[in-house]
């Protein structure tokens, strides 16, 4: 039986708002992707990923979201979606769509209908609580500040007090209530009816609340992470899934156990999950082996692909991580301001690339990595958009800044020629020489490594097969096969280390030294018959 698509596939995320402006308003849209499709196809990606593109007031770039059903006028319209999947589809691209379960905008019907009649049904479908001079709990919201804010009255007096886990302009949703469970089934139906492939569940984690709204507390189970009946809601969505064969549910769990990770991979429940460890994971041999024998260990127990991720819309973009002393991600110290040498974090970026894309399982790529951006850190404080900034200190800006298409200075073909507006945010000028343009044909660029290693991994069976083995290797090496015929090697050491014996070499991050591979270089071989 053929491997279903979602288990090896590599998939390419696209963040409306920055990947191509078809009509000149500095944000990216749908006439702009369809005129980029061939820049997909042509990487060789087998599908797409779309981050939100639903009416919303954009409150948090799209993840508020006012109708599940429709598209944000600023990039198309629902016509011009599903015309987008066709397209997609006819260009070998499965289609993945993005959606928000936790919280909807303060903009959609519900929230207004809520607001509107201390008696509409529609307030049992938010965490509203009685007015008084504290929040009903201490809970944070997860962009720093309290999770609660009050509503005001008619009469300008301050009312009930609402919960959102992030900014209040997402208010979240009761998972107890059945007409949200029954919703949101009906909107994984509306979009597999439209024939998209598989759907992103975002912040999958925190559905869930303790109705009696107990302090967070060492020791005590979670009052809103990862609570044990969040699988019966997974459990319901498969069954949809499952009506519709080849669809994927797709879920992002940032959970820092690998074991409660996996429940949400059983079998009757999601096909797959983003690994932040690895994308977490410092630039170390011995932390990087473990973590692919964790998730490798953790993902067979329950029969799931493992995935492979390096960056997207959240985090520092993976050249700037490399590049920075201590090479690891978390939210709570994102390290904006801290020195960054961009060329060793680009070589290990590159390195990055052969590893992640030749583990089991599926690769992601966040638009922009196959071109070697770097996180935009110098955003001028008046231009920086996300509300993570204001409620916390740091901000995702830097990471989804429009890409750079073609030409000498901004926008870069982000927009074309005739543009009214500058993109929404400002493109680094040093991204010149970064452009698809300036990268396309020259066989040193990253976007040429990205293409050559996606096409090595179509065509090799070993990339093909559930299992890896390590090989013996010298100190601070990795070094593993895929079937019998392939191998990787990862210099992670600071000296140069020789190749095993092979057949082909296939691909190199950077350039070898004779037989020797440099430090913070991969390398792909064809090995011999053993
Ligand atoms: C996770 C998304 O990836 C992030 O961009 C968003 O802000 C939060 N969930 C809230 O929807």
């Amino acid at each position: 039986m053929a491997t279903p698509w979602w288990r090896d596939a590599v998939i390419y995320q696209i963040y409306p708002r920055s990947f191509a402006d078809g009509d000149g308003d500095g944000i990216g849209d749908l006439d702009g992707i369809r005129h980029r499709l061939g820049h997909l196809a042509d990487l060789g990606v087998d599908a797409i990923w779309m981050s939100p593109w639903y009416p919303s007031p954009m409150a948090d770039a799209g993840y508020d979201v006012a109708d599940f059903r429709d598209i944000d006028p600023v990039f198309g319209t629902l016509a011009g979606a599903e015309s987008l999947i066709r397209e997609a589809h006819a260009a070998g691209l499965r289609m993945i769509v993005d959606i928000v379960p936790n919280h909807v905008s303060r903009a959609h019907p519900w929230f207004a209908a809520a607001l509107a009649s201390p008696d509409a049904p529609e307030r049992d479908y938010f965490w509203f609580r009685p007015g008084g001079d504290t929040a009903p709990t201490g809970w944070r919201s997860e962009f720093g500040g309290p999770a609660w804010t009050r509503t005001t009255n008619p009469d300008g007096t301050p009312g009930d007090w609402y919960l959102h886990l992030f900014t209040p302009e997402q208010p979240d949703l009761n998972w107890d209530h059945p007409d949200v469970r029954a919703e949101f089934e009906s909107i994984l139906r509306f979009w597999f009816d439209r024939g998209v492939d598989g759907i992103r569940i975002d912040s999958a984690a925190l559905l869930l609340k303790d109705p009696a709204l107990p302090e967070v507390a060492d020791g005590a189970p979670h009052p809103y992470h990862d609570r044990d009946g969040v699988h019966d809601i997974y459990r319901a969505w498969r069954r949809v899934a499952d009506e519709y064969p080849g669809r994927a549910l797709i879920g992002e769990v940032w959970l820092p156990d690998p074991e409660r990770f996996a429940n949400y991979l059983r079998p009757d429940e999601l096909h797959a999950a983003f690994n932040f460890d690895f994308l977490g994971c410092a630039w170390d041999p011995g932390l990087l082996r473990e973590c692919i024998d964790r998730t490798l260990h953790v993902h067979a127990a329950v029969g799931a692909p493992a995935t492979w991720v390096l960056s997207n819309h959240d985090v520092t973009r993976h050249p700037t991580r490399y590049g920075r002393a201590d090479t690891t991600f978390s939210f709570a110290a994102k390290r904006e301001g801290v020195p960054v040498d961009l060329e060793l974090g680009t070589r290990r970026a590159r390195a990055a690339t052969l590893l992640s894309l030749s583990l089991p399982g599926a690769a992601y790529v966040y638009q922009g990595e196959e071109l070697g951006l770097w996180e935009h850190e110098s955003i001028p404080p008046g231009l920086r958009q996300d509300p993570m900034w204001a409620r916390s200190g740091h901000g995702r800006d830097g990471c989804r800044v429009p890409l750079p298409w073609h030409g000498d200075e901004p926008p870069f073909g982000f927009s074309p020629d005739s543009a009214a507006e500058p993109p929404w945010l400002p493109q680094p000028p040093e991204w010149k020489g970064l452009t698809v343009a300036a990268q396309r044909g020259d066989p040193s660029s990253m976007l040429e490594l990205y293409r050559a290693a996606l096409r090595v991994r179509r065509g090799e069976p070993g990339l093909h097969t559930p299992a890896l083995d390590w090989l013996p290797a010298a100190p601070g090496v990795l070094a593993f096969t895929r079937g019998p015929g392939f191998a990787c090697v990862l210099n992670l050491s600071a000296a140069p280390v020789a190749l095993p014996d092979h057949d082909t070499r296939l691909l190199a991050s950077s350039p070898l030294d004779g037989d020797l591979v440099p430090p913070d270089t991969a390398v792909w071989l064809r090995l011999q018959h053993r």
